[in-house]
């Protein structure tokens, strides 16, 4: 890394994978962020230092502020401020101003110090030249004798362009995560808090903005996503002087960042990315980012799962059924979900005890690992390592292991308490437990779960400790991670509440959804791939009657959803007809014959009637795509609609086959992909509840 042009002009240009940043760099002065947004050939700051100039506004300041790093309250900059900090009431007003900025082809480090309150802030830019994600940070640092309480410190203070007033948000609840809603920002602020102590159901970390007309593929557009799977803070502010301001960060509790002389506090990263050709870009590169930079893609084997088929059922020679059955329909990894250890007979006992229950397995699960090794099945284990039931040993042994907070009353959540990985102790007897038994069982996959909110999260001094637990909990993984070469990790949390880049650093996977309607499931999928790629996105089939909704579904349908995933299946397959174990094979092989397409190529969502859903993904090379439609209502009109594929080449003409459901399996011949795009394919007429999928090839 060198010491920038800043040294010359005063002025920082960082452009890298389609991503310009534009700065004001001179020392001892407030660093402006005068432009973040896509590449605008030829352009450099010196413009944007020039086009940014306003005019003294009438009862404004003097001399108009512009935006800067943190935006802190000695700037007087018109929104919230970035950084909140105080000395027992001194020190509050900061303006922090630069000391030294380094560049490299890649990354910046901008080093700032703020004279007034004896804080230093260093801000860290990576552009991934692959996708053109940005990942920023900022890391505070108390200079003085005197103790610095942190109130609120955001990752940066991000000028977006104030036509991007159309906010996409992704808010949901347990079984119906990622719900996608749309809001107009109006004079103000949008703010989404998330207080649950995980990333949580509620509000997703995550927003897309765009112009009021922005569409998939036209538009000016940016998506922000903050790596963190704790409490959090995002907020997008429409100022008075038509500045739109974005900040994200994490949601500190009171107290809870105090800073020593030489203690710093780091925020979690904030992935920026933006387009000037509408929302897909934005999709396709985040998922390029997850691929390349976070959950490298490798082969996702097909999952059966265990939850649905046994609950807290269990037995030896109903597993050794279940696992039969699997291996026949061509799973590949057979996941043994909750039940399996301690007295956990239903969820109000034994979580915490991570021993293999006696009393259910009296020679314990090795006959389940020898079993399905050979059966060519890689054995999964479900842990919920963070909590515990108080009816436990653990429990019982060491109660002070929990978090609470003095003089208030644990909230009831599933009869589980969190433990506090704060303590050595505890992380020491997990990493134990977890190491140990995943390698006297030869266990190849965690399922780590956490099922509940923290709402008290006071360690052994009773301070609240929630930044730390989960700095610990990342930390827990990676260790574990490091012990057992190769283990691969899944992220679930009541399904998906904890599906962040934060947690996607340290684990493979996420659980997207404890709700397998398949109905209900691609609303879940479509809004979990804003921000996720498929590959790393679990998709199982259910039972016929879902348990969550209790609707029926056939296995076509049931089947057609889990294909565009990393797929799997979560149900009884012993209560599967043979007729439907055929279907289920056979979508379980059409899967597999497409897999590497769909866990590695361009994830498009089409435009398409209200009672369809379609989305495809394409080969960067565009030769190859496939297409799923979800025909979820009755058709309005006697025909159905056309459909218009995307992201194909238009000059390249395309052998297109019609590949789910079976039934409707044929070739309708070559076509130019101009003519699939802009006009379209006609649609079969078919029942409400089924997946069409289809299989585009280059025909030439
Ligand atoms: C959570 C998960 C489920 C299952 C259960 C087990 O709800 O999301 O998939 O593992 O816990 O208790």
């Amino acid at each position: 890394m060198s010491k920038t042009q800043a040294d010359r002009d005063g002025l920082i240009t960082f452009r890298a994978g389609g991503t310009l940043l534009c700065l004001t760099a001179q020392v001892s002065e407030r660093v402006q962020l005068l432009y973040a947004g896509p590449d605008l050939p030829s352009a450099s700051a010196a413009d944007f230092e020039r086009l940014s100039t306003r005019e003294h506004a009438p009862g404004g300041p003097q001399n108009p502020i512009a935006n800067s790093l943190l935006n802190a309250i000695g700037t007087g900059y018109p929104s919230p401020p970035g950084l909140l900090a105080h000395r027992t009431g001194q020190d509050w007003v900061g303006d922090p101003c630069l000391v030294e900025a380094k560049q490299s082809e890649t990354s910046l480090t901008l080093m700032t110090h703020d004279a007034a309150c004896n804080i230093s802030a260093e801000h860290t830019f990576d552009i991934d030249p692959g996708s053109g994600v940005l990942r920023c940070a900022c890391r505070i640092t108390n200079q003085a004798d005197s103790p610095l309480a942190l109130e609120w410190c955001a990752a940066l203070c991000v000028p977006i362009n104030p036509s991007l007033t159309n906010i996409t948000s992704f808010a949901g609840k347990w079984a119906g995560e990622f719900q996608t809603e749309q809001t107009t920002l109006v004079r103000g602020s949008f703010v989404q808090e998330n207080r649950s102590g995980r990333t949580g159901h509620a509000s997703y970390p995550g927003l897309y903005l765009g112009e009021s007309n922005t569409t998939e593929n036209s538009g000016q557009a940016v998506a922000r996503h903050l790596g963190w799977s704790g409490n959090t803070r995002l907020r997008v502010d429409h100022l008075a002087t038509g500045e739109l301001s974005a900040q994200a960060g994490e949601l500190l509790l009171p107290g809870e960042m105090t800073l020593q002389r030489g203690e710093s506090y780091a925020t979690p990263p904030l992935y920026l990315t933006w387009s000037d050709q509408g929302y897909g870009p934005l999709t396709r590169s985040l998922h390029r980012y997850v691929r390349g930079q976070l959950c490298p893609v490798a082969p996702r084997p097909v999952h059966y799962n265990s939850w649905e088929a046994v609950y807290f059922d269990h037995s030896p020679a109903r597993l050794m059924e279940l696992a039969n059955r699997a291996a026949e329909v061509g799973a590949e990894r057979f996941v043994l979900d909750d039940g399996w250890f301690g007295a956990r007979r239903n969820d109000t006992a034994g979580l915490g005890d991570w021993t293999v229950c006696d009393n259910v397995y009296p020679d314990g699960l090795e006959f389940l690992s020898e079993h399905l090794q050979s059966l060519g099945l890689e054995f999964g284990l479900w842990f919920e390592p963070e909590m515990v039931n108080p009816d436990s040993d653990l429990y019982r042994a060491h109660p002070d292991w929990v978090l609470q907070a003095p003089g208030v009353e644990q909230i009831a959540s599933r009869h589980q308490l969190p433990l506090d990985l704060t303590r050595d102790d505890v992380c020491e007897h997990l990493f134990e437990r977890i190491v140990s038994l995943t390698k006297q069982l030869n266990i190849a996959y965690i399922k780590w779960d956490m099922n509940r909110d923290i709402q008290h999260p006071g360690g052994e001094a009773g301070h609240a400790v929630m930044h730390q637990q989960i700095l610990a909990l990342y930390g827990l993984i990676e260790r574990i991670k490091a012990a057992v070469p190769g283990l691969v990790v899944e992220s679930c949390a009541s399904g998906g509440a904890r599906a962040d880049y934060g947690i996607l650093t340290h684990t493979d996977r996420v659980w997207t959804s404890d709700n397998n309607d398949a109905r209900a499931h691609h609303a879940i999928m479509r809004g979990t791939a804003h921000f996720l790629p498929l590959d790393v996105l679990g998709n199982h089939v259910g039972p016929q009657k879902c348990h969550i909704t209790r609707r029926q579904f056939d296995m076509e349908f049931r089947a057609g959803a889990a294909i565009f995933g990393h797929m799997g299946m979560e149900m009884d397959l012993t209560q599967e007809s043979a007729q439907d174990r055929a279907i289920l094979s056979d979508a379980i092989a059409l899967h597999k014959r497409h897999r590497t397409l769909i866990h590695t190529g361009d994830y498009h969502r089409l435009s398409t009637h209200k009672h369809i859903c379609g989305i495809g993904v394409v080969a960067s090379d565009r030769r190859d795509a496939v297409f799923q439609l979800a025909v979820l209502d009755p058709h309005p009109t006697m025909h159905p609609p056309r459909i218009n594929f995307a992201g194909l080449d238009p000059d390249q003409r395309y052998e297109i086959q019609s590949i789910w459901p079976q039934a409707l399996d044929k070739s309708f011949g070559t076509f130019a992909g101009s003519a699939l795009m802009q006009y379209g394919l006609q649609l079969p007429i078919t029942n409400p509840d089924t997946y069409l999928i289809y299989h585009l090839k280059a025909a030439t």
